[in-house]
């Protein structure tokens, strides 16, 4: 599919504009290529209890997961303080790391940045030896 990181990157730039984020005042959207081309976005999603919280990134994995989609080229995410532009460094969280190495192979591409500084990595450079199905 012919979306280029910075065009996949500005999806999860619109897509912080719907987070929920009254706690952390830090809103995230991500937007998740699937191997067909269709794009699922995601935002962070908070609680007042804190720990239900949900990350922008699995909010689009589940939503996609959930539709049936299994074959995933890759995620941006985007983050920062509301209501400002994203930062150039907003990197996934390890959980969300986790949960991309359940669907995704070793080279899928995860994207984060902001318009002016982009960073590109496959899966397996920012989860190495991690635990997965293999390992059962
Ligand atoms: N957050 C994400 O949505 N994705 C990440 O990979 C890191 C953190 C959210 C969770 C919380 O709502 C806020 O950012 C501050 O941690």
């Amino acid at each position: 599919m012919k979306i280029d990181a910075r065009e996949l990157l500005s999806k999860a730039i619109e897509a912080r504009e719907r987070s929920y984020c009254p706690y952390s005042n830090i809103s995230v959207g991500a937007a998740l290529l699937t191997k067909s081309g269709k794009i699922y976005l995601g935002q962070n999603i908070e609680n007042a209890s804190f720990s239900p919280t949900v990350c922008a990134e699995r909010v689009a994995f589940f939503k996609a997961i959930s539709e049936g989609e299994r074959d995933f080229s890759a995620i941006a995410i985007a983050g920062g303080k509301k209501g400002e532009p994203s930062r150039a460094d907003f990197p996934p969280c390890g959980v969300c790391r986790q949960v991309m190495s359940e669907f995704c192979d070793a080279d899928f591409r995860v994207i984060f940045g902001n318009g002016e500084k982009i960073t590109e990595r496959a899966l397996k450079e920012i989860l190495p030896d991690g635990f997965n199905k293999d390992n059962l």
